[in-house]
C-alpha cells in the first residue's frame, strides 16, 4: 500500500487528476482498447474532476476511449434529481469532456429488478476486461462506496441499506432533512473494487483522520471496510496533512520519506509543476 501525504486538499485534487491523466496516456487507449476507470461521487473528488476537465481542455488527455463505472447510486431517486449520482457525474464531469455516453456506466436505482441490475453491472465490468484504476473516497466511518460498517469484504454489487451515520452525513444534500435521504442504494462491493488492477483512494480533512488510521494502522476489519485494501497489491491512498492527524508520527515520517509524489514525475505530457 502506498500513502501519499500532500499539504492541502487542493494539492490532492490536482495531483490525483495528473495521476489519472498519466495512467490513461500510458495505456494508449484506442478503438477496441478502452481504459476502464471506476469513479466516485462526493465532495472529495470534485476538485479532481474540475482539474481533469481543465487538463482535457488543454489537450493533455482524451476520454474518447475511456469507459467508466461509477461506484453507486441511490434507489428510487429520479435520474434527473439534482442529488442523483447520474446528475452529479454529468453535471460535474462528463458533459465537459469527450467521453461517449455509451461508455459511461452508472447503476440504475430505478430498475424494475434491482438484483438483476447489480448482477448485470458485474457482468459489464467483466466484459470490459475489468477496471484498470478504481478511484474512491471514504466516509468518516471508513466506508468505501456504500459498503457500510459490517459489509462483507468480499461483497459484490448489490442493494444496501444505509446506516444512520450515512443518512445524517448526506442530509446536507437534501435540505438538511434526513427523511428526504433515500434509505437504500445500489453499490459496488468491496470485492468489486478489490478486483481492480489499481485502486486510488482520496482522503481529505480532519473528519476523515480516524478512518484513515483505522484503514491503515489497524487490522483488516469489516467494521472499517476501507481497511480491506491492505490486502490489495496495488493501492495508493492520497491524503492531505489534516487527514493524517490520527496516524503515528512514525507512519507519517515513513511514507513522506518514500516520496510517492514522484509517481507523476518524468512525464513529458503532464509535469507535476504544470
Ligand atoms: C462515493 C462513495 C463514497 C464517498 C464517501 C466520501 O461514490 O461511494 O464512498 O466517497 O462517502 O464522501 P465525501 O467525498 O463527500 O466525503
Amino acid at each position: 500500500m502506498k500513502l501519499l501525504i500532500l499539504d492541502t486538499p487542493d494539492e490532492v485534487t490536482s495531483w490525483s487528476a495528473k495521476y489519472v491523466v498519466k495512467r490513461i496516456n500510458e495505456f494508449k487507449p484506442g478503438p477496441g482498447r478502452y481504459f476502464v476507470l471506476g469513479l466516485p461521487t462526493g465532495g472529495t473528488p470534485l476538485g479532481m474532476y474540475r482539474k481533469l476537465i481543465e487538463l482535457h481542455k488543454k489537450g493533455k488527455v482524451s476520454f474518447q476511449y475511456v469507459a467508466t463505472f461509477n461506484m453507486d447510486e441511490y434507489v428510487d431517486l429520479p435520474r434527473d434529481h439534482c442529488q442523483s449520482y447520474h446528475y452529479f457525474m454529468f453535471e460535474n464531469f462528463f458533459k465537459y469532456i469527450d467521453i461517449n455516453p455509451k461508455n459511461v456506466h452508472i447503476l440504475d436505482g430505478n430498475a424494475a429488478d434491482l438484483k438483476l441490475e447489480c448482477s448485470n453491472y458485474e457482468e459489464k465490468i467483466k466484459e470490459m476486461g475489468g477496471i484498470h484504476l478504481f478511484i474512491g473516497g471514504i466516509g468518516a466511518d471508513g466506508h468505501i462506496a456504500f459498503n457500510e460498517p459490517g459489509s462483507s469484504l468480499v461483497s459484490r454489487t448489490r442493494v444496501k441499506t444505509l446506516t444512520d451515520d450515512t443518512l445524517e452525513a448526506n442530509a446536507r444534500f437534501f435540505d438538511n432533512d434526513i427523511t428526504k435521504v433515500p434509505r437504500e442504494a445500489l453499490t459496488v462491493g468491496v470485492g468489486t473494487v478489490m478486483d481492480a488492477r489499481e485502486v486510488m483512494i482520496l482522503i481529505t480533512g480532519p473528519h476523515k483522520a480516524f478512518a484513515l488510521y483505522k484503514a491503515i494502522e489497524e487490522g483488516v476489519n469489516h467494521m472499517w471496510t476501507a481497511s480491506a485494501f491492505q490486502l490489495h497489491p496495488n493501492t495508493l491512498l492520497v491524503c492531505d496533512e489534516d487527514a493524517t492527524m490520527e496516524l503515528r508520527v512514525k507512519t507519517v515520517k515513513y511514507f513522506k520519506g518514500l516520496n510517492h509524489h514522484k509517481l507523476i514525475e518524468n512525464d513529458s505530457n503532464v509535469s507535476i509543476r504544470s
